[in-house]
């Protein structure tokens, strides 16, 4: 699925390489014709150099080429801007900031015709998990003038630049539309040559057998391999990859709470993307699971989310955020589920999840790192494992209904062998699961 976004950068791009033909001009103005029924036309002549001379003048400047934008020299990074009228006409733009140096911003918007900024300031709000590092997530928000309806807003620390010098940010959320899923998962950075193929395979099934029609994926680095499974997942319209490469601008650590280094933020940047990847969605998906690649939120008394989440609702009208505890299944013990027509999964590295039964006992520090789906439109703000800003209520999950299935190295090594608990949850998947990688890989490898 190609986003309208990329496809305008897309066309910006091509547009930039043909204009100097009278014959290619003549194709761009019909192209441009057609794409002004989505876009804003005039602003394919960048850097002041309209197409058509009877173009007005342009508002914005170029647009961003990458998921986040580095304000020269000013210890900001804008990520995107999102209309935000659920309770105040705002915009509201999620970006990354130095949070004792950066203290004043203004927007720039393009109103109506494009042809004249309006200028206002801005109110940042800092997330508050920081984790001492010295950047975070900052919500950029500004208020729209009165009959000014931007399509595209520019950001700077002086509230007197020249506007076509600034890049222009388009504002998401518009339109609401309606729902094209019900649930979307929200994987955030995926990083360090990330290669657990199998493993991931086999999620992304599960997700689609739990109810989702989409996952994204804040893609910071993975394997060779790994590219050409999101490829193909892209290609089916289950996955959307958004490029995440934050240690271009900061020092990113793996750590999620800083240690007096010189690192500028944690965990590659884990809220930053948890949050776009929640507003992205706020309208196009009727609930957002925010988790991890190695997680599974696997329900007990039903089968799929749609059944579970639609009884949890009923019978919590006003909450917003439901909250599914934590609990691991180490890698290290390892059972034979001696399930037959799996062995093409010999070829692929990776855990495979069906040999995983056994979790440990609630910890309780681990069992708190609950993982989230919510109705995005009752959630402000949202951290990794609770939402600090919401207009809903949160409710915790007892164990009963469902846990998150967190597959990896073991959190308590010391335990015995008996002291884990089998939980063969998963097996009850095992037919849909076991066909539906087969058929993925069948089909990957005759790609590749
Ligand atoms: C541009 O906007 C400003 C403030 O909104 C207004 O004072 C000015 O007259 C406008 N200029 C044009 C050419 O519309
Ligand atoms: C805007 O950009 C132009 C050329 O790119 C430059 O000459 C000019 O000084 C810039 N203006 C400001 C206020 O930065
Ligand atoms: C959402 O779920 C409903 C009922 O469970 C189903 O009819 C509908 O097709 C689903 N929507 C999408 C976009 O898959
Ligand atoms: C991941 O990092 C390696 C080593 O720096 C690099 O060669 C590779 O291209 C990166 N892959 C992606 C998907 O960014
Ligand atoms: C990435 O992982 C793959 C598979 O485990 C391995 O073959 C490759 O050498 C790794 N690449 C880097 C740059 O570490
Ligand atoms: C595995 O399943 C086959 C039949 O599908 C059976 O003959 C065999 O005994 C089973 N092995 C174990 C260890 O359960
Ligand atoms: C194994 O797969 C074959 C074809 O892919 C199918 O006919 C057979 O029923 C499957 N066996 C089981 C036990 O699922
Ligand atoms: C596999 O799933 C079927 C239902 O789809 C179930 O009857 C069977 O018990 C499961 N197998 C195991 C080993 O759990």
């Amino acid at each position: 699925m190609r986003d309208t976004q990329n496809l305008k950068e897309w066309s910006e791009h091509t547009m930039c390489h043909v204009r100097k033909s009278h014959l290619f001009g003549a194709i761009c103005l019909i192209t441009c014709f057609i794409l002004s029924l989505n876009f804003y036309c005039p602003r394919m002549g960048l850097d002041g150099m309209s197409m058509a001379s009877s173009s007005p003048p342009v508002c914005g400047g170029r647009v961003p080429h990458d998921t986040i934008t580095p304000l020269k020299g000013q210890r900001t990074f804008i990520i995107s801007a999102y209309k935000d009228n659920r309770r105040k006409n705002i915009i509201r733009i999620l970006g990354i900031v130095h949070h004792k140096e950066v203290k004043e911003l203004y927007c720039y918007f393009c109103c109506n015709s494009n042809t004249n900024a309006s200028t206002t300031r801005a109110e940042i709000d800092i997330h508050k998990d920081r984790f001492g590092f010295p950047y975070g997530l900052a919500n950029i928000i500004c208020t729209e003038p009165p009959d000014c309806r931007a399509e595209f807003i520019s950001v700077h620390w002086s509230p007197s630049e020249v506007v076509h010098n600034l890049t222009s940010f388009r504002i998401r959320n518009r339109e609401p539309g309606q729902f094209t899923a019900n649930f979307t998962v929200c994987i955030s950075t995926m990083y360090g040559n990330y290669s657990n193929v199998l493993q991931f395979i086999q999620t992304i099934e599960m997700y689609k057998i739990l109810g989702a029609q989409k996952v994204m994926v804040y893609l910071n680095n993975c394997s060779r391999q790994m590219e050409e499974v999101l490829q193909y997942y892209t290609e089916e319209g289950t996955v959307e990859v958004i490029p995440w490469h934050i240690q271009r601008y900061l020092k990113v650590t793996k750590n999620w709470q800083y240690r007096n280094d010189d690192t500028e933020i944690g965990y590659y940047g884990q809220i930053s993307a948890l949050n776009d990847c929640l507003y992205r969605n706020m309208y196009s998906s009727k609930f957002v699971v925010l988790n991890d690649q190695d997680e599974i939120i696997l329900p007990f008394k039903h089968r799929t989310w749609d059944t579970m989440m639609e009884s949890l609702q009923r019978e919590n009208p006003n909450v917003g955020i439901f909250l599914f505890e934590n609990h691991i299944f180490p890698n290290t013990l390892v059972s034979d589920g001696n399930f037959t027509n799996t062995s093409s999964w010999n070829r692929v590295p990776g855990s495979n999840l069906l040999q995983y039964i056994h979790r440990e006992p609630a910890h309780p520090i681990f069992i708190k790192a609950r993982k989230m789906i919510v109705d995005p439109r009752a959630v402000i703000q949202t951290s990794v494992h609770y939402t600090p800003k919401q207009y809903k209520n949160s409710k915790n999950i007892p164990l009963g209904t469902a846990l998150v299935h967190h597959c990896k190295g073991p959190k308590q090594p010391q335990l015995p062998r008996a002291a884990l608990i089998e939980d063969k949850t998963i097996w009850r998947y095992n037919g849909s699961l076991i066909s539906n990688v087969n058929r993925m890989l069948k089909r990957f490898t005759r790609k590749t």
